[in-house]
């Protein structure tokens, strides 16, 4: 049986959000918010719940029942996609990336690409996630193209960075004596079930073909096929995944009768919150620094970067004023950074809100040995008897501290320990963090009108059909810039 159908194991392996840190009673009135503050939102909060409720039933928040999928086409393709294939190459970018990049961080060996491939468990798993030249060349060299299959993905379908890489995929794949003709079988398309032109080259080409489910956009689709197949190939539980996703949001989004006090919600107290800390009276925190204290979940955070800024970074309100608002969100990695960011944390502007994500246990740990030859030297001779797991988890209360006395507020995720279910809880816990903070804010976290800016400026400079207008007012704009390097 699978073990998240006992109660018991589900409640030992429930994420954690501690938030003593933030309040001012704790670091003062410079760093912290009052308790009140927090009490004083909750009537805010029960109407956006009230609202998301409405909205869900309406089918317009379809991120929020992604755990209850089916993923039999997605294990049954992953499944047939490891016996014939090596490598699982992701060509896409944005939410069409980091979502896959912070599941194989977090659930795979963490160095899964460089094991035999019997001691894997999966396909080695690439995600290149830009399209820079070099980067791309230099994954070629190191790819068995017969070995290999390509996962496109973009929702749009016409993602220039994506798009693009396909035609260099395609090209290879056919110059390849392996391969050549038989390319088809080597790309893998996920995509909108019906629109855009990546979706009528699948159709065209007969190329298996994956939905990105309508209304779930980039950033919010790691429990999509975008991340699901990807996972599945590499050797990630996806069904445990989901199974924790449902978890969370069972947890924040239950009906009535089982409807907790918006209080003891850890997705819209952490919004609130971070609401509360960016409108901060005496020093606003317009800063958001996640900074995980195990590596595997290093990803996760650069995954919650995008989602965050993506989401909450706006210039018009959801009435159409202009209001510019959004919260910086900055990725750090504990202990690693304590030796590169936290003397700017500890002394620089008390700007920041905090969140660092910890483990309570490490799937593995490594004891230190008790060395009799370095009794003397003090820098040695006390780690033995203890587990590099403590000293890292001691750096972790220890910056927490260092923070606090220095009147920065914390607030800290806690998993029990980094497996499928618990990250699927900790998405599902952001992703609805994120959709209830961008209420607080006034604007809609669900559309990004800056970046699509940037992609139609980036056709219109290659050429494509269509933007010719566009180009006219770009070279335009850019006559006459000065642009001689200093
Ligand atoms: O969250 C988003 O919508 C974006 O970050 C997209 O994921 C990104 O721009 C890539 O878009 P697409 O999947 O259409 O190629």
């Amino acid at each position: 049986m699978d073990p998240w159908h006992d109660e018991a194991w589900r409640n030992a392996m429930r994420v954690r959000l501690s938030i003593r840190g933030v309040f001012s009673d704790v670091v003062g009135e410079e760093g912290g918010i009052s308790r009140s503050a927090l009490d004083g939102l909750m009537p805010r909060l029960e109407r956006i719940r009230t609202d998301i409720a409405a909205k869900r039933a309406a089918g317009e928040m379809p991120f929020m029942d992604l755990p209850r999928q089916d993923v039999a086409p997605i294990l049954d393709y992953a499944g047939r996609a490891r016996e014939r294939f090596d490598t699982f190459v992701v060509a896409g970018i944005g939410g069409s990336a980091l979502g896959n990049i912070a599941c194989h961080t977090a659930l795979r060996h963490p160095y899964h690409n460089m094991l035999p491939p019997e001691r894997r468990g999966g396909l080695r798993v690439e995600v290149p996630d830009n399209v820079d030249p070099e980067r791309l060349a230099g994954l070629f060299d190191t790819l068995l193209l017969g070995r290999t299959v390509f996962n496109v993905i973009t929702k749009s379908g016409s993602t220039a960075e994506t798009t693009s890489t396909f035609l260099v995929i395609k090209e290879q794949l056919q110059k390849d004596r392996w391969v050549g003709s038989r390319w088809r079988e080597h790309v893998v398309v996920t995509t909108d079930p019906k629109s855009g032109d990546l979706r009528k080259l699948a159709t065209r080409e007969n190329l298996v073909a994956f939905d990105v489910p309508p209304g779930v956009g980039g950033r919010f689709s790691v429990l999509t096929p975008v991340g699901l197949l990807p996972a599945a190939a590499s050797g990630i539980d996806v069904r445990e995944l989901l199974a924790g996703a449902q978890d969370m949001a069972e947890r924040i989004a239950a009906p009535p009768p089982a409807t907790r006090p918006l209080a003891e919600n850890p997705a819209y107290v952490g919004a609130a919150i971070h609401y509360l800390m960016y409108n901060h009276a005496r020093q606003p925190k317009r800063l958001a620094v996640m900074m995980p204290y195990a590596h595997a979940l290093r990803d996760v955070a650069d995954w919650f970067r995008q989602l965050w800024a993506e989401s909450l970074g706006k210039e018009k309100s959801l009435d159409g004023r202009t209001v510019n608002v959004g919260p910086t969100p900055i990725k750090a990695l504990g202990a690693t950074d304590q030796h590169s960011q936290v003397q700017l944390y500890a002394e620089g502007p008390n700007d920041k809100l905090f969140t660092f994500v910890g483990v309570d246990r490490f799937a593995r740990d490594v004891p230190f040995p008790d060395d009799p030859d370095l009794k003397d030297l003090n820098a040695f001779n006390y780690f033995g008897g203890k587990t590099m797991g403590e000293l890292l988890k001691a750096e972790q209360v220890a910056t927490t501290l260092a923070l606090t006395r220095k009147g920065r507020p914390t607030m800290t995720i806690t998993l029990p320990e980094v497996r499928p279910y618990t990250v699927g809880q900790l998405f599902m816990l952001l992703e609805v963090q994120t959709a209830v903070a961008g209420w607080l804010l006034g604007i809609n976290p669900f559309d990004q009108p800056g970046v699509e800016a940037g992609k139609i400026a980036t056709y219109a400079l290659m050429d494509r059909p269509g933007y010719a207008e566009e180009r006219k007012r770009i070279d335009a704009e850019l006559r006459g810039t000065d642009d001689r390097a200093l």
